[in-house]
């Protein structure tokens, strides 16, 4: 979708400029973080945040820029994914992942600095004139990363859900859900957007994200490692449960259907406004990579 790659260009552009170049020992460190972060990733979750934020009357800087420390966590939550503790691949977008381009101690590194770097972006004056703003912004990063959101979800994934679909939705509402509800939060924020409206979207990122996530274990089982850009049917061998494991690839198939159809619906209040973020719906599910 030509929306989505425009927006990625953008999104690596402005991440280059934003993220930290240093000359002594420690430009290891700053390399690395530079390595996670601009490399081919999809930038949907900034994708999310700046076509929301067409559909009320703001400036394109804020949100730009939020959606860019939005996308240091993500890749922050990746670059530890990755690691031998926690899921042990060796690729990441088609590359070596961080710990195998570096080594495991700069990944964790890169990982915690790509982590604050997202709040020194955040908190900038440049990103809104409005301290109440900036510091509104930040709460609910944290908030969508910690224990109650992404780290939270990363360890029931780790610790693993038993036969309990219940308990699947939980930890996938959690590990991927919470930064994509934040990517619709940061024009929700800065438009200071009426509830009707907040309701709405947020409905949508808890569909599109939780579809979101049930398609990354179907790609799991059925994805091309070359197109994937990491490895492939993995996740069983690993005994992760998820709705796939769980339900099996047609019935996962089914629920993503019926996701879709719900976080379409949600955005019809916005009638044509929305056109983009509806076709986006099908892009993101149907996508190879
Ligand atoms: C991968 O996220 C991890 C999940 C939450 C499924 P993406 O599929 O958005 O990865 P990139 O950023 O495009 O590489
Ligand atoms: C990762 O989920 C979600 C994160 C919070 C990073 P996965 O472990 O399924 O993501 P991939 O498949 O490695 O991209
Ligand atoms: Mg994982
Ligand atoms: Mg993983
Ligand atoms: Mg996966």
């Amino acid at each position: 979708m030509d929306r989505v790659a425009e927006i990625a260009d953008l999104v690596t552009v402005a991440l280059d400029e934003l993220l930290p170049r240093a000359d002594g020992p420690e430009s290891r460190l700053t390399e690395a973080m530079r390595y996670a972060a601009l490399g081919p990733g999809k930038r949907l979750r900034p994708f999310f945040a700046l076509e929301a934020a067409n559909l009320f009357d703001i400036e394109e800087r804020p949100v730009l820029r939020a959606a860019c420390a939005l996308e240091c966590v993500h890749a922050y939550s990746l670059v530890h994914d990755d690691l031998p503790c926690m899921d042990d691949d060796d690729v990441r977008r088609g590359r070596p992942t961080v710990h195998k381009a570096y080594d495991e101690a700069t990944a964790v590194l890169a990982g915690d600095a790509l982590q604050t770097a997202a709040f020194d972006i955040l908190l900038h004056e440049d990103t809104h004139d409005d301290p109440a703003v900036r510091c509104e912004l930040a709460a609910r990063l944290s908030l969508a990363s910690g224990a109650r959101g992404m780290a939270g979800g990363q360890m029931i994934d780790l610790l693993g859900v038993r036969d309990d679909l219940g308990g699947v939705a939980r930890m996938q509402r959690l590990k991927t859900g919470a930064l994509f509800t934040y990517a619709f939060e940061i024009p929700l924020i800065i438009a200071g957007a009426r509830e009707i409206h907040r309701q709405a979207l947020t409905s949508f990122a808890h569909d599109i994200g939780l579809a979101y996530q049930i398609v990354d274990d179907l790609l799991d089982v059925e994805g091309d490692e070359d197109i994937l850009g990491k490895a492939a049917n993995k996740d069983a061998a690993r005994g992760k449960t998820n709705f796939v494991t769980l339900l099996g690839v047609d019935q996962a198939r089914h629920r993503v259907a019926h996701l879709a159809d719900q976080a379409r619906a949600h955005l019809d209040l916005f009638g044509p406004d929305a056109d983009i973020l509806k076709a986006s719906v099908d892009y993101v599910l149907h996508r190879r990579s």
